[in-house]
């Protein structure tokens, strides 16, 4: 059983905002009060139990305490490339950063294509233990943009979304095929949008810095063409879309329009599209390097006032851990993808809550409550009766990311070598404690 006293509960669906108390037993919320102190007699027969020795109790004060996040984006590279991650170092580093659920992508090697692939996922992340592993299956077998994976029978073994991230899915009429059968499961479609024609070889945003750098820049139409097509296939099929990593004016645009449409879309925005711009990325920097590219800053604007709007359902890492033998080859060899899990909440925090431009309730709502609605996930609330996952966050909390100290198998991050400031201190999943002052418990 848990007592947690003094912190500031956060849980915009229940309007919950301020101090209190929150009580747990049997891995559940059992009790949330706010604006008054429990005495110890009152939490002892509210918990039902007789002697505060079976309590434990801890003292929020000065921090937030808000439902565990749902992170629906997130490479591991188990099977296939545990050098880069396993199930279990993400499942740590997901904890660690204050996720208690992660949607696994579905590009490893093998290609999360099978039943058996899917329910390796689930078990694997049964076994960390640190937080809820929902598995991603393929929309295509063997990511190859062709034929359609099993959805019903991968839908059986758990997942809860398809998507061949990592890659567009070119053919227009595979699309609308993907989008017409996972009606049948009732899970979304993730679209990673990407039109290689357009992308071609391109490495970075084409503009006025791939021009200075020398490097094959992707035009923004190559995400937002894409993202038009498949706004009118979901219009068309009715299907149930989620548009990965939307990193263009463009691609907000017709979003919002097609939401105004009524079209049944969600879309996320990454951490790194939101902070970083083009214009930051130095010619060594491979660690800035990540497909979509770094947005100007005209689309980042409008990134954020997505998000503030409501055009913009979640934020989510797309997690992409690279060796650094990959990522310290030139930069147009280099692997795509920035390593997030560990970093993501503190330098969201930092760079648009605590500069008062995201309010924290909004933030718990694209990163617990949407992600929870839209995959159909436990959690996102600190409701009585709810999953006890949690998080206590400390905003005062600065730390230099080392690589020493990470979970991840990965370093490849901006941020290293940087000092954050606002990190989890505590989480718990299902009520069990997985990290305490900041460490993943064993
Ligand atoms: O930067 C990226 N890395 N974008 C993707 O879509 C895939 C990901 C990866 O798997 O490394
Ligand atoms: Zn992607």
């Amino acid at each position: 059983m848990l007592w947690i006293k003094n912190a500031h509960l956060l849980d915009p669906v229940n309007r919950i905002s301020g101090r209190g108390s929150l009580l747990v037993r049997g891995g559940r919320i059992v009790k949330v009060v706010v604006g008054e102190e429990l005495t110890a007699a009152a939490v002892l027969a509210l918990l039902g139990c007789s002697d505060l020795a079976e309590v434990s109790v801890v003292d929020g004060a000065g921090k937030y305490l808000f439902p565990g996040l749902i992170d629906a984006h997130v490479h591991l590279r188990e099977p296939g490339q545990e050098e880069k991650e396993e199930i279990k170092s993400g499942a740590r580093a997901a904890a660690r950063g204050g996720f208690t659920s992660i949607l696994a992508m579905a590009n490893t090697r093998p290609v999360i294509d099978t039943r058996a692939l899917v329910e390796y996922v689930r078990l694997q992340g049964e076994r960390a233990g640190k937080a809820r592993v929902y598995p991603v299956a393929a929309v295509t077998k063997g990511l190859a943009g062709q034929e359609l994976t099993e959805m019903v029978d991968l839908k059986a073994g758990g997942a809860v979304a398809f998507s061949d991230d990592g890659k567009g899915i070119q053919s227009a009429e595979v699309m609308r095929l993907a989008l017409e059968y996972a009606k049948l499961t009732g899970c979304p479609v993730i679209s990673h949008c990407e039109d290689e024609n357009l992308a071609g070889a391109g490495v970075i945003r084409k503009g006025e810095t791939s021009a200075r750098l020398g490097l094959r820049g992707i035009p923004a139409s190559a995400e937002s063409v894409m993202v038009a097509r498949d706004a009118l296939l979901a219009k068309e099929t009715g299907g149930r879309l989620h548009l990965a990593h939307i990193s263009t004016k463009e691609s907000v645009r017709v979003i919002r329009a097609a939401k105004e449409a009524g079209i049944d879309l969600t879309a996320e925005v990454n951490p790194h599209h939101l902070i970083f711009a083009d214009e930051d990325v130095p010619l060594t920097g491979t660690s800035y390097k990540v497909n979509p590219p770094l947005p100007s800053r005209e689309d980042q604007a409008a990134l954020l006032e997505g998000l503030l709007d409501g055009t913009i359902d979640l934020l989510a890492t797309d997690h992409a851990p690279h060796t650094w033998e990959e990522k310290a080859k030139p930069f147009a060899e280099a692997p795509f993808g920035i390593n997030g899990l560990e970093t993501a909440l503190a330098a969201v925090w930092q760079e648009l809550v605590a500069k008062g431009k995201l309010k924290p309730e909004r933030l718990i709502e694209l990163w617990a409550v949407n992600p929870a609605r839209r995959f159909g996930l436990p959690g996102g609330t600190l409701a009585e009766g709810a999953l006890a996952d949690l998080v206590l966050f400390d905003p005062e909390w600065r730390e230099v990311v080392t690589a020493e100290t990470r979970e991840s198998k990965s370093h490849n991050t901006p941020f290293l070598g940087k000092e954050l400031q606002g990190f989890p201190v505590m989480v718990w999943v299902g009520g069990k404690l997985v990290v305490k002052d900041r460490k993943v418990l064993p």
